[in-house]
């Protein structure tokens, strides 16, 4: 989960690592109070979860309280990137001598933690990275022994922060490790990390990235969701336990059991569609090994409940759970679902029990359901409901 600036910054404030006083705000009358508040010049700062925001009119200053007000009016609604501004943080302004680029992150690929350095911070760090990259230091983090001072002293060497800075960029460092471990994050960003003119290390921007894989140790970290920013099929879906993505520009919805049978689904949808004039895969659902009839209804319910669903193609290849639990799954789903299941579903089943499997959906003889034998074909019969239907 990515976290919001002022989330990041909050996160920071806790772990003592040095930021500037803000209140974050809906309305440009909340600005001006928070900039009263404050007493000094301000910075009013979009609150979008995307880099990039000073240069695309999302931070500006401020000098009066009615200034940020003004300001405020002008960032609100902004979209950045297609994200639409509804809060901002209004933040007191720093002097800047200078802006440096600091981050921890998880390095996947070669299976250990980084910081990333550098004394030329502020800019974007892909462009640095590739223009210039003996500009950014890059030092492997072992896990067990983390980040001390002396590994601290020798990142800020490696990313040559002036002497002047060495001492408190060190001690600001230790702290921003303590955040990334304390806290669970896969991500730890600040840019700029800056000098002021009396030589303080500040944190003025802030990116975090938390490892929801760890979310069960950090109970506090739920109220972080931006319930208004989830999509809100995926939120229920992820409140029921169920893997579900949505897609852009699709018609039919898919439900599979297994991430590789459903990954190869989309494919055959994609390409069967084709020649449907170009229908395509609206969303998919892994329900996993247990397809029980109250999952089966849950992922249905899902599924339908996108409004770009024209047609489901449902594929199970039955293992554990066998064909004929599906299919019985899949009978009780409609009957849970009752009107509120609209459109068309094929249905194949293969595997462990198939033939019981197919007997009982044909039995049941439900009018929305097709049931055809190969991939290939549902695929191709999916699509064509779909255009039919779209
Ligand atoms: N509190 C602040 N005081 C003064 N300048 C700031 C402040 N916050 C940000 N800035 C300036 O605005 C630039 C962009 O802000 P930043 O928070 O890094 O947003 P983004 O990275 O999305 O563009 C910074 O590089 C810095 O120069
Ligand atoms: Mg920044």
């Amino acid at each position: 989960m990515d976290l919001y600036e002022y989330q990041a910054r909050d996160l920071f404030a806790a772990h003592d690592v040095p930021v500037l006083p803000g209140k974050t705000v809906e309305t440009a009358e909340e600005a001006k109070a928070a900039a009263a508040e404050i007493g000094t010049a301000v910075v009013v700062k979009a609150q979008v979860k995307v880099g990039g925001r000073g240069k695309a009119g999302g931070v500006k200053l401020a000098s009066t309280p009615d200034e940020a007000a003004e300001k405020a009016t002008d960032i609100l609604g902004l979209d950045i990137k297609g994200h639409i501004v509804h809060r901002v943080l209004v933040a007191q302004a720093s002097d800047i001598a200078e802006e440096y680029y600091f981050s921890f992150l998880l390095d996947r690929s070669n299976r250990t933690f980084l910081a990333m350095a550098s004394a030329e911070g502020g800019v974007e760090i892909e462009q640095l990275a590739v223009e210039r990259p003996d500009a950014l230091a890059r030092i492997p983090i072992d896990a067990i022994a983390g980040v001390d001072r002396a590994k601290a002293a020798e990142i800020v060497a490696a990313a040559k922060y002036p002497a002047v800075v060495a001492e408190e960029a060190a001690d600001v460092i230790v702290k921003l490790w303590e955040t990334f471990v304390s806290e669970d994050a896969t991500l730890v960003e600040v840019n700029p990390l800056v000098r002021d003119p009396q030589d303080r290390v500040i944190a003025l921007d802030g990116k975090v990235t938390l490892d929801e894989n760890a979310g069960f140790r950090h109970p506090e970290h739920a109220a972080l969701v931006d319930e208004r920013a989830e999509n809100p099929l995926e939120a229920k879906a992820k409140a029921k336990g169920l893997n579900y993505v949505k897609l852009d520009d699709g018609q039919v919805g898919i439900i599979g059991n297994g991430a590789g049978l459903v990954m190869s689904t989309l494919d055959v949808v994609a390409y069967a569609g084709e020649k449907h004039g170009g229908v395509k895969p609206a969303n998919f659902l892994d329900i996993g090994g247990g397809a029980s009839a109250q999952v089966m209804a849950d992922g249905l319910d899902v599924i339908l409940g996108d409004p770009d669903v024209k047609s489901v193609f449902v594929n199970v290849f039955g293992g554990i759970t066998a064909c004929d639990a599906v299919a019985n799954g899949i009978v009780e789903a409609l009957g849970i679902l009752g009107d509120a299941a609209t459109k068309p579903l094929v249905v194949r089943l293969d595997g462990n029990n198939v033939v019981e499997g197919r007997k009982i959906l044909d039995d049941a003889n439900h009018p929305l359901v097709t049931q055809v034998d190969t991939m290939d074909n549902a695929a191709d019969k999916a699509a064509e409901l779909a255009a039919a239907g779209a």
